[in-house]
């Protein structure tokens, strides 16, 4: 069959109007970026998720240790990246933080994303050294009190929900500590497990193994109700200090202009994650809540996201910390 000049300009046309070939996506392994150290509290839900998004996608899915700048480092190499799918950030709250807590970031964080849904909330508690001298939270405030200036408080960073914890807690305690920022709490766990600091207010999914086990003391949740997984950890508030309350929570994010098909894949495998009886148990064990499949969507991080950038702004600028 002979094609005519008409025929063959319509096909052509159509082919212009359809634009180049789109890969089908995973068209190759997919980098999941953290931002904070390997071992750390995002480390080990992204390498959860992970493992079960890979199976759904049909590709590798590769988790990355993008650290630096309380996070800022590895949501700036998310933006910059293609928005194919191939390129995707587990990031928590701090994303939100550290878009007001940074004088200057390398992306606008009002346009360079695009969203995949929630993963999970988390609560926090303060824990310590193994030998730190106070025997409760009472006695603990009063040594801080005394020894403020020779008491170090661990963290992750600017940005880093360890730094808005601990902020957060000299704020209400109206101490001020020496703190040592970390690539991630992983590593800051490690030396207030061997003594190295003093202090350090992590996720329960980084401090539950370390408190069973007798790793660390722990003085107090920053929660409204104890923790289901230590219920011997009272929180702050049973013990005086009203209001320290800090709850996290992780989010999926790809570049702004990722395809609405790619971003829906993805958003259906991180759901298959998270109904994943293997993941659910860690998660309990570690008192990591999933969220749920209303949550888990591109709609309900979008709305998360811009919603908290817009609560933490005046607070931050209110307390007149930024950082470089
Ligand atoms: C981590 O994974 O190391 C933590 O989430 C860091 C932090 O405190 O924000």
């Amino acid at each position: 069959m002979r094609f005519g000049k008409a025929a063959a300009a319509a096909v052509f046309g159509l082919a212009l109007a359809m634009g180049p070939a789109r890969a089908e996506f995973p068209s190759g392994p997919v980098t999941l970026l953290v931002p904070f150290a390997a071992g750390g509290p995002t480390d080990v839900v992204a390498r959860l998720v992970a493992k079960v998004m890979e199976r759904e996608l049909g590709k590798p899915v590769l988790v990355e240790n993008a650290t630096g700048a309380g996070g800022t480092l590895a949501s700036g190499r998310l933006a910059r990246s293609t928005p194919d799918g191939q390129t995707v950030l587990l990031h928590h709250m701090g994303i939100t933080t550290s878009a007001t807590l940074y004088r200057k970031l390398a992306y606008d964080p009002k346009t360079a994303f695009d969203f995949v849904g929630q993963v999970t909330t988390v609560p926090m508690l303060l824990v310590s050294r193994p030998d730190f001298p106070p025997a409760d939270f009472k006695a603990l405030l009063a040594y801080l009190k005394d020894n403020k200036d020779k008491v170090t408080l661990a963290n992750a960073g600017p940005g880093a929900v360890s730094h808005v914890c601990g902020m957060y807690f000299m704020q209400l305690t109206g101490i001020k500590l020496t703190t040592v920022p970390y690539k991630g709490t992983g590593p800051a766990m490690t030396d207030t497990m061997g003594g190295q600091v003093d202090l350090l207010c992590d996720q329960t999914t980084g401090a539950t193994g370390p408190v069973k086990n007798h790793k660390v003391k722990a003085y107090a949740t920053a929660t409204r109700e104890r923790i289901a997984v230590l219920p011997d950890v009272p929180t702050a508030a049973e013990q005086g200090l009203n209001g320290f309350e800090v709850g996290v929570w992780h989010g999926m994010y790809v570049p702004a202009g990722t395809p609405k098909p790619t971003i829906d894949k993805l958003s259906a495998a991180l759901k298959a994650a998270l109904h994943d009886p293997e993941v659910k148990q860690r998660f309990a064990d570690l008192g990591t809540a999933p969220v749920t499949d209303e949550e888990a969507t591109p709609e309900n991080l979008k709305a998360k996201y811009f919603s908290e950038l817009d609560r933490w702004a005046p607070i931050i600028k209110a307390a007149g910390e930024f950082a470089d």
